[in-house]
């Protein structure tokens, strides 16, 4: 059922089902049509998770950043999982980002756009439908919208209830992030008390003098009578990968306001990199929706899908409407980047440029962990600014896969995390996520590359 508002014009309700007679990527084989039906009824007339004018005012934020007025952090889960949506797991999210955006506000001396994968990042797209263990082959788990991790014949079948749970996970996720985040949890003296903790960690020494120079900054501030009150509280967006067709397009409604479609699943929207097909259904139902919306971009990108995605994607050239994430590899984002950067700076329409430095740098180590290292992680994003640089156009953000937590998923780092750590608390069920300490570390490496850029 639509909630049809008197503005809402036929023809665009049409086309929200347009996706339908596309070809669809990475969609599950759920086990019964008549659940899914019974479950996308149902989410269709839930309540919106988040609202018209927020997703509004992220798009003017997302704007500055493609002007490099402001940077957008966007960090989380590769998977939230039902498990781990515990209050105390989201508040070591919630407050490793934040803590990871005051030290780059104080690098790029910019208003940091704090994002969370978080709130609905609940399913992925695999690279093979089936997994073998053993000899026996099962679908693969794709995230715990879909099936369940265990692996069983019963646990891997895709079951269409599972999206009503996402969907409640979702609400409670964010009305935690809404509370802490607008409850004097963000308080910038607080935050700024937690980094103190890390930067007297002797691994962290390196970051001693720009930690110092912050501290300088607050004590200056609060001598100088900053209203700290009014810093007690920030805007914290949610967003996940619009991944599966049939939640996404049950959690789209019509704004009464405008009449503009909107996906009122989470602010913020992107197309992964196996599903952003030109002519896809995925790329067609996010055309649509008037939320600020991003696609990943991966190494074997041509300028000449760079500038059709745009063109299908922001026709009219809205500023802050699209965001291009590039996942190239830290091996190859100086070769590949600099052409995509010119040929749309050349077009002219409004980007922007974030950099998801993680995914394409994965690997297995030798014990058969996924990993990253840290350093490549860091390399590709200091070929991200030296590409930006070079074009002369405008790094706006980052995206990176983090936990509040103290795992050993990421190879490296302050604390060293070697092969022979990773089994020591390996948690992810997709990829391997910077942990706490790790994270922290990036947001000071990744300051001192703004404060030089
Ligand atoms: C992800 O963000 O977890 C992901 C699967 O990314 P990509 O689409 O870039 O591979
Ligand atoms: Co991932």
């Amino acid at each position: 059922m639509e909630r049809v508002s008197i503005e809402a014009d036929p023809a665009v309700l049409r086309g929200l089902d347009n996706w339908r007679d596309l070809p669809a990527s990475q969609q599950p084989e759920w086990r019964s049509a008549e659940e899914l039906r019974a479950v996308t009824d149902e989410l269709a007339v839930s309540p919106p998770l988040v609202f018209a004018g927020e997703a509004d005012q992220l798009r003017e934020h997302l704007a500055k950043a493609s002007r490099g007025e402001a940077f957008l952090l966007q960090g989380g889960d590769c998977a939230e999982t039902f498990a781990e949506s515990t209050a105390d797991n989201i508040r070591n999210k919630i407050r490793t980002i934040l803590q990871m955006a005051v030290v780059l506000t104080y690098g790029a001396s910019l208003p940091i756009i704090k994002m969370g994968r978080m709130a609905g990042q609940y399913a992925k797209p695999r690279s093979n439908t089936m997994e073998l263990r053993d000899g026996v082959e099962l679908p693969a788990y794709r995230g715990d919208a879909v099936n369940g991790h265990a692996f069983t014949p019963e646990s891997r079948v895709p079951d269409p209830n599972r999206l009503l749970s996402a969907y409640h996970r979702s609400a409670t996720t964010l009305n935690l992030i809404r509370a802490f985040t607008g409850g004097g949890f963000a308080d910038l003296r607080r935050v700024h008390e937690w980094n103190r903790g890390f930067t007297s960690n002797p691994a962290y020494k390196r970051y001693e003098q720009l930690a110092a120079e912050i501290d300088r900054a607050v004590r200056f501030m609060a001598a100088a009578g900053a209203d700290f009150d009014a810093l007690r509280t920030v805007d914290f967006y949610s967003s996940h990968e619009a991944l599966l067709l049939d939640y996404e397009r049950a959690m789209t409604r019509i704004d009464s306001r405008t009449g503009h479609p909107y996906n009122t699943s989470a602010h913020f929207l992107w197309i992964g990199e196996r599903t952003r097909e030109l002519e896809g259904a995925h790329v067609d139902l996010l055309s649509r929706v008037h939320n600020p919306i991003g696609v990943k971009l991966g190494p074997a990108t041509t300028p000449e899908t760079a500038l059709a995605l745009q063109e299908r994607l922001n026709p009219e050239g809205t500023p802050g409407r699209l965001t291009f994430i590039t996942r190239m590899g830290a091996e190859r984002i100086r070769d590949v980047l600099p052409s995509l950067l010119s040929a749309v700076a050349a077009e002219g329409s409004p980007v922007t440029w974030v950099c998801d430095p993680m995914h394409g740098n994965t690997f297995s180590s030798p014990s058969g962990y996924k990993t990253r290292r840290f350093d490549t992680v860091l390399d590709e994003v200091r070929g991200f600014f030296e590409a930006h640089q070079a074009a002369g156009t405008v790094p706006g953000g980052l995206h990176v896969e983090l936990t509040g937590d103290d795992v050993t998923e990421v190879l490296g780092g302050g604390e060293e995390i070697d092969e022979g750590a990773l089994s020591r608390r390996y948690e992810t069920l997709v990829d391997p996520r910077l942990n706490h300490q790790q994270s922290l570390e990036m947001a000071f490496a990744v300051s001192e590359m703004l404060r030089g850029s």
